[in-house]
């Protein structure tokens, strides 16, 4: 999926639309041998900057093509994508991604992997790094797992792991696809409530893909539910319940059941055409 050169690109600073993602009219073919996929149709999401968006949908609706395409790893065949008021051209460390599977690397512990991902920061001197990369592994609870390696730790720490590579360099915008599909529920629960608590603290815009209704309204200002070939972008939801949430809560299962309800709608009357 990635471009032939993904380049870093600079960005200019010191402008209120720091953090903010346009996607206007995108559409993505993926045409093999055997096939011509049209995984998005004419695609429109504005997202504010700081504003917690969820993509729901079923398996194949391009949920993680749209992830790719803001990320900049690839392109779209129609349409534009603006990160920060400008066209996102390639990856950029001020986007980074986080997916189901942490994809630490196994030769490094904790602190090394999120070390890693400071390389991204210019001009920073390795004391410096060290601090930032332990700030991170605290903000995660994982101060004391630092010298960890990737496979004396659990799923969901090296979820945290992730996470806290990539908050590490500081991004505008971070892109989650199903970072915690793969964890149990009390572990994902816990995750909800640290994630709420470091969006709130940190106010990064956030993308996040998932399959879980009640995980997407917990966490997101806004629930964006598409529907499959061609991937379209079908209903918007605001979800304007108090932070911190709880994914138990009577409110919460409300909002849950008519994006629940929205997503039936759409798998029957597709089914139907
Ligand atoms: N590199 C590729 N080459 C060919 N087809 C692709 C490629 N990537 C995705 N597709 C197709 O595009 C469509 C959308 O795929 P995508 O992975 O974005 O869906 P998704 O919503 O993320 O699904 P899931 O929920 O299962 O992760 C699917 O039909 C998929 O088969
Ligand atoms: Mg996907």
């Amino acid at each position: 999926m990635a471009l032939d050169t993904p380049a870093i690109n600079t960005v200019p600073l010191g402008d209120e639309r720091l953090g903010e993602l346009l996607v206007e009219g995108v559409s993505k073919w993926f045409r093999t041998r055997r096939d011509n996929v049209h995984a998005l149709d004419d695609v429109s999401l504005h997202v504010r900057p700081g504003e917690f968006v969820s993509l729901v949908g079923p398996s194949g609706c391009g949920k993680s093509t749209l992830l790719d395409i803001v990320a900049g790893l690839t392109r779209p065949d129609a349409g534009r994508v603006e990160a920060d008021g400008v066209p996102v051209t390639g990856p950029e460390r001020h986007r980074l991604v986080m997916f189901q599977e942490s994809a630490l690397f196994p030769w490094l512990d904790a602190l090394g992997n999120v070390l890693f991902g400071l390389k991204l920061v210019p001009d920073l001197g390795r004391r410096q790094r060290v601090e930032t990369a332990m700030e991170h592994l605290r903000l995660v609870k994982l101060e004391r797992f630092a010298r960890a390696n990737v496979h004396e730790l659990s799923g969901g720490m090296r979820q945290r792991v992730a996470l806290a590579r990539a908050l590490a360099p500081d991004p505008r915008v971070l892109l989650m696809d199903e970072p915690f599909s793969a964890l149990d529920a009390l572990t994902r629960e816990q995750l909800y409530d640290d994630l709420q608590e470091i969006w709130r603290t940190r106010r990064k815009t956030i993308l996040l893909v998932t399959h879980n209704v009640r995980e997407a309204v917990c966490l997101a200002d806004r629930v964006v539910l598409f529907s499959p070939h061609p991937g379209q972008l079908r209903e918007v939801f605001d979800i304007p319940l108090p932070r911190p949430r709880d994914i138990n809560s009577a409110e919460l299962s409300g909002y849950a059941s008519r994006v629940t309800a929205a997503l039936k709608s759409y798998y029957t009357r597709d089914a139907m055409l």
